[in-house]
């Protein structure tokens, strides 16, 4: 395995993910640990990450110094550069005068390094930093340089010590990867033999000895972070979890029953189903401020959430699909915890668990492989972004039953022409909305005075940014003709050409 060492960096999981992918086995550790513990571990390599903090400021985050001389190769990126010029003799770190932030070029000059072998000799990398090195360690040769950091990278082939100033963890590096590989493999001897499966055993032996014989109480949503939670913890402690799936009326079509179905039936969890859609209508009932709609909606879940969750008195535990994008802290266990209580969004004092969390190391995509390897539908596992709120906020003004039925039939018809058309792989969100307009139309002899449809389909990375995807006039007069046909009180049909920004991508 590769242990990395948590100085606070944004990307440091980013660092763990990259070594995963190459069928490494790679953990984030803080960067307290100590070198016996490391030992303890034996590790093929270490890497220390990089962090916002200066290695000669107050704040400075240190390492054991015993970790030198465990014999391992140790990789420093950036901050963890610094760390290492700062406490080996003969080094020195500076403050710069003006920080770099961006992408720049530099110049390999020792072509025969091993982590940069058989790579270009002038490299684009991303640089992010305030202080750099002024003067390598013993031992150690620069072997990069660049205008505006002289000393880019460093390196003592003999103790196995390699050091960067720029990030290779990041796609703004282009041979980043590369060079991780060299370092990973060729340096640190590395064998490529950890996989998904080793994951999920890892993460069954982790909760059982967590959880012994105590209960798990997890919140199924239908999305696909709690699904796979479920699943994998049922796999590890059986009828010990308790899912409470409380359904506010707001789903796609038939999404709750696919979800009973598959998780219920087909992996034999017990779902305690809550049906509380008249209860969520209830609450919209006149409701057309956005945001207030989005309030009451998450008000509600949490406290329907909370009373049932009270009808378990025996449970210790409370599992969440928290993912490390939504630990946006610096991954120490700490911080995860903090950010994971805003993730409950507040239940009340009196219900207090101790947390579960077993995909908090892992990516998105890296979830939806994890499903797969546990076994579960396609369908499930490779959905779509749905927001937590739900068709509501796909709803301009009131949300009634009527209007309700129209969306999530106009989106049924959507999706389903989508798929056959095979743009459910390419386009990354689509959906219909309801903008609120009504205008008059003709059918058969009679003048209506109907509801349009939207249709929104769009393509994007992660949702920050969007573009509105390219759709076939022919699949886009199929879904049109189809949603006029079969939804009843819809007489019109729009497709949305607008990018985010100007727009969002949901329409409240
Ligand atoms: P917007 O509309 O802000 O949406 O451009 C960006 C992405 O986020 C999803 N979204 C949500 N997801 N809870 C969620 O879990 C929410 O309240 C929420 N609002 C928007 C949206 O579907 C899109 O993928």
């Amino acid at each position: 395995s590769v242990v990395v060492l948590d100085f606070g960096s944004q990307y440091n999981q980013l660092i763990t993910r990259r070594i995963r992918e190459m069928g490494v086995y790679s953990e984030l550790k803080p960067h307290t640990i100590t070198a016996a513990q490391i030992k303890d571990m034996n590790p093929k390599a270490i890497i220390f990450s990089g962090g916002p903090n200066s290695v000669n400021g107050e704040n400075a985050l240190d390492v054991d110094p015993e970790i030198f001389k465990l014999g391992i190769p140790i990789l420093g990126i950036c901050y963890g550069m610094q760390l290492m010029a700062h406490d080996l003799p003969g080094g020195e770190t500076t403050t710069a005068d003006n920080s770099e932030y961006g992408q720049a070029k530099i110049e390999i000059t020792d072509k025969k390094s091993k982590i940069f072998q058989d790579l270009k000799p002038d490299q684009t990398v991303l640089m992010s930093h305030g202080d750099f090195v002024t003067k390598v360690p013993d031992g150690f040769e620069i072997t990069a340089t660049s205008g505006s950091c002289p000393i880019s990278a460093m390196a003592d082939p003999e103790r196995g010590f390699y050091a960067v100033q720029f990030h290779p963890e990041v796609n703004l590096t282009d041979e980043g990867r590369e060079m991780l590989r060299h370092f990973v493999f060729d340096i640190a001897g590395a064998e490529a033999n950890w996989s998904m499966e080793d994951f999920i055993n890892d993460a069954i032996e982790t909760i059982r000895e967590k959880v012994g014989d105590k209960r798990v109480l997890l919140g199924l949503s239908g999305g696909v972070d709690s699904s796979v939670v479920a699943v994998l913890l049922h796999r590890a402690i059986g009828d010990q979890l308790v899912s409470v799936f409380v359904d506010h009326g707001l789903l796609r079509k038939d999404e709750a029953q696919q979800v009973l179905h598959s998780l219920g039936d087909d992996f034999g969890l017990n779902i305690d189903f809550v049906d509380a859609g008249k209860l969520f209508l209830g609450k919209l009932k006149d409701v057309t401020d956005p945001e207030k709609k989005r309030k009451i909606i998450g008000k509600e879940f949490i406290d329907t959430f909370s009373e049932e969750a009270r009808k378990f008195d025996d449970v210790d535990f409370l599992a969440q699909g928290t993912l490390y994008t939504d630990v946006i802290e610096s991954g120490t266990d700490t911080a995860q915890t903090i950010k994971s209580h805003h993730n409950v969004g507040g239940l009340p004092d009196d219900l207090q668990f101790k947390l579960i969390e077993p995909l908090n190391k892992l990516f998105k995509d890296e979830v939806r492989e994890l499903g797969e390897k546990l076994g579960m539908p396609k369908e499930l596992v490779w959905r779509q972004p749905f927001p937590g709120p739900g068709l509501a906020i796909r709803i301009i003004g009131e949300v009634t039953p009527e209007r309700l039925r129209m969306v999530r039939d106009s989106d049924a018809i959507l999706r389903d022409e989508f798929a056959k058309a095979g743009l459910d792989k390419t386009i990354w969100q689509y959906f219909t909305a309801l903008p609120g307009i009504r205008s008059v139309g003709v059918m058969g002899d009679e003048r209506t005075y109907d509801e349009a449809i939207t249709i929104r389909a769009v393509t994007s990375v992660d949702g920050m940014t969007a573009e509105y995807a390219e759709v076939p006039w022919e699949v886009l007069g199929k879904v049109s003709k189809r949603i006029v046909d079969e939804v009843a009180g819809v007489n019109r049909v729009l497709y949305d050409i607008t990018g985010k920004p100007p727009a969002t991508i949901e329409y409240e």
